[in-house]
């Protein structure tokens, strides 16, 4: 089962960010199946070592390809970034450990998140950078 499944709907438009979104979404689906299948220790593993450090990393990816185009809303897309790195590490984090059905919430939680901030804000600098004839071409960022 898929808590989401992910949609053309949820593209920007810019491959590397594309791929990089779609590994996030895939990424959540399967620690929410893990869950499920009562394996909770590998669940807990993959949501702390990929899903936090790759969406530091997404998120990174990001702001450099703002920087290096002037984006004008860099500031404001990082400082939404910055909380919700906050807002995982501090707040939803440390119910993981309380119950499954807290940690389905976190889960639920992230993609939620994650969805509407690609359809609100990152679909923004989709048409931004299309906008400017900015074509860019890289790869998405590596899982380690
Ligand atoms: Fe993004
Ligand atoms: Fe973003």
């Amino acid at each position: 089962m898929t808590i989401i499944k992910w949609s053309k709907e949820f593209e920007t438009g810019i491959k590397a960010f594309d791929e990089e979104h779609k590994y996030l979404v895939e990424t959540l689906n399967k620690i929410y199946n893990l869950l499920k299948e009562r394996k909770r220790d590998e669940a807990k593993k993959i949501l702390k070592n990929n899903i936090i450090k790759y969406t530091e990393k997404h998120f990174k990816h990001e702001e450099e390809i703002f920087k290096k185009y002037g984006y004008p809303e860099l500031e404001r897309h990082k400082k939404i970034h910055d909380l919700f790195i906050k807002t995982i590490v501090e707040k939803e984090l440390p119910k993981i450990d309380k119950s499954d059905e807290e940690f389905r919430a976190v889960i639920s939680f992230l993609v939620g998140w994650l969805i509407m901030h690609i359809q609100k804000s990152d679909k923004k600098y989709g048409e931004w950078l299309r906008s400017k004839n900015i074509v860019i071409d890289e790869e998405p960022v590596k899982i380690d």
